[in-house]
């Protein structure tokens, strides 16, 4: 039957999600145990984007894990779209008042998390095989896995599934219980992390006939680069010779813009998708991030959605153990999907003004090509519009 052991909440996935839950749980006297598929080293290496809205910032000062965050990350006032053969600054401070975003990256904030666990006594078990969760229509609900040969039975109150998109949480529900909702994009991102300085002192986000470029950065001395590219792009036809030269062409090496060369730390693909599973609650399993929900990184809002989810969870979770509440518990779903659905909107049409879409089954796009120039076109001439990026880029309010 294997070992036992009891939690107050569950929780399955140790990426920022299952991570940020379980800290700020912490600082509000509740219990967790993380269970991680991976090793730690596989979760502190992976490269994912970089972009905090304030909110998500707060959250990590609120959980006591922003010490390097505040030393080492970059505020950024605004942006370039660059596109039709122009270039124009969304002024993000301007435009909404003054709010900006931070630029740091998911890489660090994993690990700030993680050392802030391990630190407060906080449990991961990494390598969790088999994670499965149990009874969760029940008011008993476990979670069972193996670690090292021995198999384990974990007791738990509430289970958190934030075990990403390819997770077992979501999986584990009746098929009836889950409504989902998604749209595959014909193509992806092909992303390097190089030591060079960045292109700019600010994100550029081009438009181009060859495909859509993202120049973004780590540090004054490492840049991170997108170029869109197939789905099905095999990653040995992208010399480091042929992204360097496609980033040139599409964002275009003028006053202002240097695309500065260097060795590559990384280079991989991203795929594109909008994604949405409703309901996030199903009995005593909530989930939370990733596992409910995906967008494509254009607006650079995964992260900071998977915060937001976080949060909502965190003062429901708060309510309950401490005031016997299961109001905004009741609540979690519909008040994280609210945001949710607005995050996917913005996501969704970032992705659609700026990427080329590939003529698909002899359908000539010309009519959709001329939309999106007049688009961009509006969107760098407009006030209002750029009023409208700039608010939903630095986050909608929790
Ligand atoms: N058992 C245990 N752990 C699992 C399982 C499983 N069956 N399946 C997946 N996991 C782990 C993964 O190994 C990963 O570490 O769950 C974790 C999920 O983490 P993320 O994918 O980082 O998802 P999330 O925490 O929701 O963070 C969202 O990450 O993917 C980006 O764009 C996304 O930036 C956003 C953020
Ligand atoms: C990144 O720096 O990795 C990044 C920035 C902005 C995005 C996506 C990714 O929209």
């Amino acid at each position: 039957m294997g070992r036992s052991h009891r939690t107050q909440v569950g929780i399955v996935g140790c990426g920022p999600a299952g991570l940020l839950l379980s800290q700020l749980l912490h600082v509000y006297g509740i219990e967790s145990v993380i269970l991680e598929r991976k090793d730690r080293a596989y979760v502190e290496g992976r490269i994912r984007a970089g972009v905090l809205e304030q909110g998500t910032v707060d959250l990590l000062r609120e959980a006591g894990v922003a010490d390097r965050l505040d030393r080492e990350g970059l505020i950024h006032n605004g942006f370039e779209i660059a596109g039709n053969r122009r270039r124009h600054r969304i002024a993000l401070d301007e435009l909404t008042d003054g709010k900006v975003v931070t630029v740091y990256g998911q890489t660090e904030v994993t690990k700030d998390l993680i050392a802030a666990r391990l630190a407060a006594g906080g449990e991961i078990v990494f390598e969790a095989d088999a994670v499965t969760p149990h009874d969760f229509d029940s008011a008993k609900p476990f979670l069972t896995y193996s670690h090292q040969g021995e198999n384990y039975r974990l007791d738990c109150d509430i289970i958190a599934g934030c075990d990403g998109f390819h997770g077992i949480c979501r999986q584990s529900l009746p098929k009836e219980a889950v409504r989902s909702f998604e749209r595959a994009y014909p193509f992806a991102w092909l992303g390097i992390l190089a030591q060079a300085a960045p292109a700019a002192d600010e994100l550029i986000y081009a438009h181009h006939d060859r495909g859509f470029a993202l120049c973004s950065m780590r540090s004054e001395t490492i840049s991170r680069h997108y170029v869109q590219c197939s789905p099905d792009e095999d990653l040995s036809n992208w010399s480091d010779a042929r992204i360097w030269d496609e980033l040139r062409h599409r964002i275009g090496d003028t006053d202002g813009h240097h695309i500065n060369e260097g060795p590559l730390l990384d280079k991989s693909i991203t795929p594109m998708r909008s994604f949405v599973a409703e309901p996030m609650r199903h009995g005593a399993l909530y989930l939370a991030g990733d596992a409910a929900h995906i967008v494509p990184p254009t607006g650079a809002k995964g992260l900071n959605l998977a915060m937001s989810d976080i949060h909502y969870l965190t003062r429901a979770l708060v309510s309950f153990y401490k005031k016997n509440s299961t109001d905004l518990l009741d609540r979690y779903s519909d008040q994280a999907l609210a945001r949710v659905w607005k995050a996917e909107r913005f996501s969704w049409w970032m992705t659609s003004l700026l990427h080329k879409f590939p003529n698909e089954g002899g359908y000539d796009r010309a009519f959709e090509n001329r939309m999106q120039e007049a688009e961009i076109e509006y969107l760098m001439s407009s006030h209002a519009a750029q009023t409208v990026v700039a608010e939903n880029y630095v986050g909608l309010p929790f």
